[in-house]
């Protein structure tokens, strides 16, 4: 397939000009790349079957993982689910933004689209990009994150190229995604109360603010029980996984490189912050050292992270060894990518 490449800044003053050709593409069932603030979508017309099977085929994503389907303004989603008080609530406090509801469906959107689930996911993105792309299109638009399934989320055009070049139609170039982490995906169980089925920029302490009891699924802090189903079929594969083994450490800076000095000293890698980036490539000879941000600066991490993982897979590292980062705060989010990215592989040092 042939894919077009367009590059767009949302202060562009004929943006809508520039996006009517993606547009187009996506009200005749075609395939869009385009971006939010969180990650890099894959889009197509949501309520179009065909066009949510292209999505799978593409991206190489099983059937029964559902897509979250993007709209243009909070009140859209009336047409698609069966909305509550608590969405309304969820609306005023943070959208547009970087978070997911999921609610029963109604029969505007096929089955293809949800995974064969009577639930659907709905977002309403910050990106004036991806709003004008979806108002231009006069759909919601499905999108899951623009990576071949099993890789990193696409955070930038590079991403982008390597995983979907020749498997879409038009690939919009925003640049580098502001947040760097998918959206926060919360389910509505009544009136102030939601189940948390991923973390992401807006956190718990933030939703309990807003007025919500939240409780953490299981599958956000360890690996689902054998034969255990999670409320978000996504938890279930494997994910964000780097070529090489990562290894999180848990303790001090002086444990991680005590402990990596005694593992290994050549050919592995160590993500860590950047207070300890020049005591690490002293300490540790012939490993190599990448530069997390500042311990300080859990935004600057969340939004390095995906690259990061990217950049190592260029290399064929023997170990990853990166820091276990605490649960506070946005802490939270890039907890639950590294320890699925580790597959649970935790070293107390
Ligand atoms: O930030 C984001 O959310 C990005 C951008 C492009 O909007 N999208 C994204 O989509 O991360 P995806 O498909 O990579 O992840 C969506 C997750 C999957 O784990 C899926 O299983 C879950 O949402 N999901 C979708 N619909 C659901 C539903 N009805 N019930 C429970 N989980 C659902
Ligand atoms: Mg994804």
């Amino acid at each position: 397939m042939e894919t077009e490449l367009i590059s767009l800044c949302s202060t562009d003053a004929d943006l809508e000009t520039r996006l009517t050709p993606a547009a187009e593409v996506i009200k005749r069932g075609g395939l869009v790349v385009f971006p939010t603030e969180t990650v890099y979508g894959l889009g197509a017309d949501a309520t179009n079957k065909e066009a949510s099977i292209k999505i799978y085929e593409a991206k190489g994503r099983p059937s029964d993982n559902p897509l979250i389907i993007h709209i243009a303004d909070p009140k859209e989603a009336e047409r698609y689910a069966y909305t509550s008080e608590a969405y309304y609530r969820l609306a005023e406090n943070f959208m547009p933004g970087p978070i997911t509801v999921v609610m029963p469906v109604k029969d505007t959107i096929p089955r293809t689209t949800t995974g064969g689930l009577d639930t659907v996911a709905v977002r309403c993105p910050l990106s004036p990009i991806a709003r004008a792309l979806i108002r231009l299109s006069g759909v919601p638009i499905a999108a899951p994150s623009a990576n071949r399934s099993g890789s990193p989320s696409a955070t930038s055009l590079s991403h982008v190229v390597d995983d979907m070049y020749g498997r879409c139609d038009i690939i919009i170039d925003g640049g580098e995604s502001e947040i760097g982490l998918e959206s926060t995906i919360v389910k509505i169980d009544g009136n102030d109360s939601l189940t948390l089925l991923r973390p992401g920029e807006i956190t718990p302490e933030q939703l309990r603010e807003a007025g919500f009891r939240v409780s953490v699924s299981s599958a956000v802090l360890s690996a689902l029980k054998e034969g255990e189903k999670p409320l978000s079929p996504g938890m279930m594969y494997k994910h964000y996984a780097p070529k090489s083994p990562l290894f999180l450490l848990d303790g001090d800076i002086e444990g991680q490189l005590k402990y990596v000095k005694n593992e290994n000293n050549s050919s592995s890698l160590l993500i860590t912050y950047s207070e300890y980036v020049r005591e690490a490539r002293e300490e540790l000879v012939g490993v190599e050292v990448y530069d997390f941000g500042s311990i300080y600066d859990k935004k600057g991490q969340a939004k390095r992270l995906f690259a990061l993982l990217r950049e190592a897979d260029k290399h064929s590292f023997l170990n990853i060894y990166a820091p276990l980062p605490d649960r506070c705060g946005i802490g939270l989010a890039l907890y639950n990518r590294m320890i699925r990215a580790a597959a649970y592989k935790i070293i107390k040092v």
